[in-house]
């Protein structure tokens, strides 16, 4: 266990925002987790995971626990799948780029998404048409209080649009220390309707692509369209992709016939996020070293010396604008800290 004092958080969140912990405190052990919580009030934690989808505006007067278990390992297989489990500190990527070397499927689409493997069930990452409960087996996680554990089912999990029970009725009360996936080990399930993704393979002239084609698919698109957070802070999509009437949409339709849109009900559409920002003219817009990314505009990013305080101002001004546009209330993505 490693702790220090009045620590730098820098190199903790992807946005590279220069907040301060009042106590930071390492761990890489369940046993040392457990100490820790034992000997610290709930209310005076804060828990940190890869950092990658928060938004820290201010220094923060509490003992910051990052979460550091290792770990990965195979707990059952049959002739058709695996179930393969990953402690919460393992990087997301490496995990993903593990399980493709010894062709497991399902995880492909979801390659080079920043963060750990323990963050990924909170807001149910997802890319390029699929969602992490489309693998999901299971998680492990210690309750904050009374240092139970107890392990998740999918069901248990609630997951929805970004979204799961450790977001909501269980938010701040679990710590989520291991995610166990269901994996494929023949008759991998290739996604590829997802447009672009397609037109990267048919580019390259492939027709009948393997998990690792479609996963080097994924990773050459998000490299055009998204910043590497180790060159330009980021968070991703800062935003949701607003669902609205399809009334609405409809309406909107008419007077911009190329909006883009995700059928979702009968009664409901999904609209890019990124698209309504770009329509606004808000693409590679800046206030100082705080920005709408010039590829992407769902993705703010830091310059270099913007304070989570900027990116926020510039979120408002992003939200305000689309709402006057076109009446439609963003929403962060990010957890705005
Ligand atoms: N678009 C624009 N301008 C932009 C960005 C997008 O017009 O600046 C249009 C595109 O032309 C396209 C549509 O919007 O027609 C969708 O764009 P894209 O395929 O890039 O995906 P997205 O809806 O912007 C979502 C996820 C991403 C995920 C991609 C791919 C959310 C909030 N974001 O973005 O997730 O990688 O789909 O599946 O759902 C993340 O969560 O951090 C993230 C990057």
């Amino acid at each position: 266990m490693e702790v220090s004092l009045n620590s730098s958080l820098k190199d903790y969140n992807s946005f590279g925002i220069n907040a301060k912990a009042k106590k930071l405190i390492t761990v890489s052990s369940i046993e040392d987790l457990k100490q820790v919580l034992q000997q610290t009030y709930a209310s005076e934690l804060f828990i940190l995971g890869g950092g990658s989808n928060m938004l820290l505006t201010r220094d923060l007067d509490k003992t910051v626990v990052h979460i550091n278990l290792k770990g990965k390992e195979i707990i059952s297989e049959s002739d058709t799948h695996v179930i393969i489990k990953s402690m919460a500190g393992e990087n997301w990527h490496e995990f993903v780029l593990y399980t493709l070397n010894q062709n497991f499927g399902g995880l492909e689409n979801l390659s080079l998404i920043p963060g750990n493997v323990g963050t990924s069930p909170i807001q149910n990452i997802g890319a390029y048409g699929v969602e992490l409960k489309d693998v999901f087996h299971s998680c492990e996680a210690i309750n904050i209080q009374t240092l139970e554990e107890k392990t998740f089912s999918l069901e248990e999990c609630g997951f929805g649009y970004r979204n799961s029970v450790f977001k909501q009725a269980l938010k701040g009360e679990y710590i989520i220390t291991s995610v166990n996936f269901k994996l494929t080990k023949k008759e991998h399930k290739i996604k590829v309707e997802y447009g672009a993704i397609k037109s990267e393979l048919d580019a390259l002239g492939i027709k009948e692509p393997s998990i690792q084609d479609v996963s080097n698919a994924v990773i050459s698109i998000r490299k055009q369209k998204l910043p590497d957070p180790k060159e330009l802070g980021n968070s991703g999509s800062f935003f949701k992709n607003p669902i609205i009437p399809i009334a609405k949409f409809k309406k909107l339709q008419l007077e911009n016939p190329e909006i883009p849109c995700y059928p979702l009900n009968s009664e409901e559409v999904k609209v890019p996020a990124g698209w309504l920002i770009e329509k606004s003219n808000l693409k590679g817009y800046r206030i100082g070293d705080a920005g709408v990314h010039k590829n992407q505009a769902l993705v703010l990013v830091n310059y270099g010396a913007a304070s989570g305080q900027d990116i926020l101002n510039l979120a408002h001004k992003v939200i305000e604008t689309v709402d006057n546009n076109f009446e439609i209330q963003l929403e962060p993505e990010v957890n705005i800290i």
